[in-house]
């Protein structure tokens, strides 16, 4: 389609889906290897929407064919209800921020923000209200005659997000662009990019590795693992409600402990009479409730895997999974204790640091309240209750 028509189609459905993004069997493949394997995903005009997986996932490649800098081997993508799978990056109505800043070293601050308008040879007036615009939200207007190499690392990604805000695209597209800042500053950038995004109100789809960032930033999280989508939904929902074991070890820091349970072969096939405590960790019962001791049962499955979040894990002297102290990692504002099952199996608590603290080891019991435990399948690990 040529550009022009693009653009009429696209204001014709501006009203309603100007910025939306739909992915729909979106396949990339790196020769054997299937980078994204079958992608649907419907971002809606407006949305901040944050593509989360471990390194390697395929979070880079699934932006970049949205922004038109590689191609599909399979799948449509949409912008505003328009195919565009076919139409040039220059030809979308997208603006990209990357991890390094990519600015022009031998251009002013100015001169690379205008860099884009320039481009579409935008008249000068407009121009210079633009570049002052995105100055001011981004706070450079002292910074506008330097050179990128006279700036931090911070000032540098927010001209690189500046010179993405003058073009006011459809779309923002944003592939870890926080991950060259120190720590302070990823956490200032951040509070500054919401506030953004929340003012522009652009569609705007953001990759990270950093489930932090995923769940602070995000108004769903879309978790991606060797290129497939795993889950998409709101932050709580998400860290609530894993779909599968591979989100839940993902979210949450430390991520929730995974224990490989089995259920006795006598209660398989038998969904009546379940002992709620049927449940075995190595010799030891495992305290899960009926309804989801029944689940497993009634998954007809020999192994399950009993899910709890390391804060949701309490010390007890009497009741619970015994275990042994193997490690405590002291953080200052709370510790980790590292603690081994009989069968070897590892279970994180996070404690008070005020309280009277184990040694390692110490043999501990370990509680937990019934709604806290989440129960995933042995054999492919999705989520079977609650
Ligand atoms: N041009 C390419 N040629 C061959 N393989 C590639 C190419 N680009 C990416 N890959 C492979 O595709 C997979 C997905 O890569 P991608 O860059 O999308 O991952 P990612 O989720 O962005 O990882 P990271 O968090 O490390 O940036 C990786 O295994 C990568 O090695
Ligand atoms: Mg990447």
């Amino acid at each position: 389609m040529a550009r022009a028509d693009v653009a009429a189609e696209r204001s014709a459905s501006r009203a309603t889906s100007s910025g939306s993004v739909t992915l729909s069997g979106v396949t990339r493949r790196f020769g054997d290897m299937v980078a994204v394997d079958g992608l649907d995903i419907d971002v809606a005009d407006g949305e901040f929407l944050v593509l989360l997986g471990p390194s390697g996932c395929g979070k880079s490649t699934a932006l970049r064919m949205i922004a038109g800098l590689d191609v599909p081997d399979e799948g449509t993508v949409a912008i505003g209800g328009v195919d565009v799978t076919d139409v040039l990056a220059s030809d979308r109505d997208v603006a990209m921020v990357f991890q390094s800043y990519a600015l022009y070293p031998h251009m002013t601050v100015r001169r690379n923000i205008e860099f884009p308008l320039r481009n579409r040879k935008v008249p000068r007036a407009d121009r210079d209200s633009a570049v002052a615009e995105a100055s001011r939200m981004l706070g450079l207007d002292d910074l506008l005659d330097r050179r990128p190499s006279q700036l931090s690392g911070g000032q540098r990604q927010r001209v690189a997000l500046a010179r993405a805000v003058v073009r006011q695209p459809a779309v923002f597209l944003m592939d870890e662009p926080l991950s060259n800042l120190d720590a302070k500053l990823r956490v200032q950038t951040r509070a500054e990019l919401i506030e953004l995004q929340r003012r522009l109100a652009v569609t705007t789809i953001y990759v990270t590795h950093d489930q932090v960032e995923a769940m602070t930033m995000g108004h769903r999280i879309a978790v991606m693992v060797a290129g497939v989508l795993q889950q998409v939904g709101p932050p709580g929902e998400v860290y609530d409600k894993p779909a599968n074991v591979f989100v839940a070890g993902f979210i949450g820091n430390p991520p929730m402990n995974l224990l490989t349970a089995s259920v006795p072969s006598s209660a398989v096939g038998k969904s009546d009479d379940v002992d709620p405590a049927a449940l075995m960790v190595g010799p030891d019962r495992v305290m899960v409730p009926a309804a989801l001791a029944r689940a497993a049962v009634d998954a007809t499955e020999t192994e399950v895997v009993v899910g709890v979040r390391p804060e949701n894990v309490r010390l007890a002297t009497d009741e619970g999974l015994p275990v042994t102290v193997t490690l405590i990692e002291s953080l200052g504002h709370e510790r980790h204790l590292v603690c081994a099952t009989a069968d070897g199996q590892s279970v994180i608590v996070r404690v008070d640091p005020s309280v009277p603290q184990p040694h390692p080891g110490d043999p501990l019991c370990l509680a937990w309240n019934p709604e806290d435990v989440h129960l995933f399948s042995g054999a492919d690990g999705r989520r079977l209750a609650p």
